[in-house]
């Protein structure tokens, strides 16, 4: 008795076993493929491709013009492929598509994959319908003073209503030898600026990046240096008093890593408070301008921000700052549009301006190409957009302005930075406008 027991316990176990197994062979077979982004886009085609589902028999694409496919293109119903891609070609230029997949194995068929939008190429040249006619925030691009004529000047007039002077209002420029300012550059910035009605952001009076060699090897005591920084900051806001309506006060005080405050030459000699004393003394020099605290990896690092968050609380306690600037060098892959709107959210629950201030988007982050490829064209316009989209969602009384750091891809500091190409920029080197550029206009709508 006990052994026949003994048997059918062992008998019931292996049934169960066994169904279990069927059950996870047909869960698997039920797997949902992960569709990848549009490969080989030309101006009529794309190739849709995705990811293999175990024992699949084959594969239903569906392809739409409607993100939601509530009509499809005539055969691409469910259209059936044993492949794991398939051409897809006589499409529109300039039109969005839209593709699915699912996996078939006998009479299973697996949930749809994620949406893939492909956009096909357009022919012609970019739309040029100017960035400042469309926008409802002031739209900004830097200026170098050699640089005010010519074509430069056409798109910076035609298209921007707010400039940021790209390294000559910095300290090693301004400030070049104790005692000697130079502001010749400067003058003519604020000339361009008030003869064009542009509004000009001032950037940047104390950046650790750009302090000239004398206040690095400061050769006085430490309350000389102070009164030094205090002389230099109340001369230049008040020189600009009036014409210069905001500044980055301070710019990039986060040490990366570690997000504390950035052992800089002002650190060491004023403490840890010299950020406020810097909006003090700026503050003292023109109560009108709007004083901004301005640094990078502000999306795309947490602790970086929660850091930058506390500067600006400390400063608002005493009503020394009116906005902050996330420079926003970003990448077509990275940041999270989610970690952006969180830098926004931050902002717009202090009750602070928002100034998106120096958005450039890397094309070729990892290095790996030697042009600008449509594909990667068409991802970067799409990251301006999305940036667009989330600026312009901002409430009217928070927004300061979307600054693009640079007019033609040529002319990007990357390229140096990084010592490798890139296309970063919304301007081809003929001046004609790219994708990104594009990209820029959609986010508006
Ligand atoms: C860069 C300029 O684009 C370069 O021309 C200059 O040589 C160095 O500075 N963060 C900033 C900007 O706040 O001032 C920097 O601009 C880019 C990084």
């Amino acid at each position: 008795m006990k052994i026949r027991q003994a048997l059918s316990i062992l008998f019931i176990s292996l049934f169960v076993l066994s169904c279990s197994k069927s059950d996870e062979a047909e869960e698997v077979v039920a797997g949902v493929p992960s569709a990848y982004a549009a490969a080989k886009l030309t101006n009529d085609g794309f190739t849709a491709n995705w990811t293999r589902v175990y024992h699949a028999d084959k594969y239903l694409v569906d392809v739409s013009t409607k993100a939601d496919f509530s009509t499809f293109l005539p055969n691409y119903n469910a259209l059936s492929v044993t492949a794991l891609t398939v051409d897809i070609s006589g499409l529109t230029a300039g039109v969005s598509y839209y593709y699915r997949v699912r996996a078939v194995r006998g009479a299973l068929i697996s949930a749809f994959s994620n949406v893939i939008t492909a956009e096909i190429l357009s022919t012609g040249p970019e739309p040029t319908t100017a960035l400042k006619d469309v926008a409802n925030f002031n739209v900004g691009m830097i200026v170098r003073s050699s640089k005010l004529t010519g074509q430069t000047s056409d798109i910076i007039l035609r298209e921007f209503d707010n400039i940021t002077s790209e390294y000559e209002m910095k300290m090693d420029k301004m400030y070049p030898s104790n005692g000697t300012y130079d502001f010749v550059a400067v003058d003519k910035i604020v000339k361009y600026a008030t003869d064009n009605n542009l509004n000009l952001h001032g950037h940047a009076l104390i950046w650790h990046n750009a302090t000239p060699d004398w206040v690095t090897k400061f050769s006085g005591t430490n309350a000389e240096f102070e009164t030094m920084v205090k002389g230099y900051i109340t001369t230049v806001v008040t020189r600009y008093k009036g014409k210069i309506k905001s500044w980055d006060v301070v710019n990039e005080a986060v040490e990366d890593g570690s997000n504390t405050l950035r052992n800089s030459i002002f650190r060491q000699k004023m403490g840890d408070d010299y950020i406020k004393k810097c909006y003090q003394w700026a503050r003292d020099a023109d109560p009108a301008c709007k004083l901004f605290y301005n640094d990078y990896n502000f999306a795309s690092n947490a602790g970086k921000r929660a850091a930058i968050f506390k500067i600006a609380d400390d400063l608002k306690v005493n009503n020394l700052i009116d906005g902050l600037g996330a420079q926003m060098h970003i990448s077509y892959k990275s940041p999270a549009a989610s970690d952006i709107q969180a830098v926004v959210n931050g902002t717009v629950s202090r009750n602070l301006l928002m100034h998106f201030s120096e958005l450039d988007i890397q094309a070729n982050p990892d290095n790996n190409m030697t042009t600008l490829t449509p594909e990667r064209a068409i991802e970067q316009k799409n990251k301006y957009k999305e940036v667009v989209k989330i600026f312009n969602a901002i409430p009217k009384a928070n927004q300061y302005a979307l600054t693009v750091w640079g007019l033609r891809d040529s002319e990007s500091w990357l390229i140096s930075f990084w010592g490798h190409a890139d296309w970063p920029l919304m301007y081809n080197d003929d001046y004609s406008a790219k994708k990104a550029h594009t990209g820029f206009l959609e986010g508006l709508k």
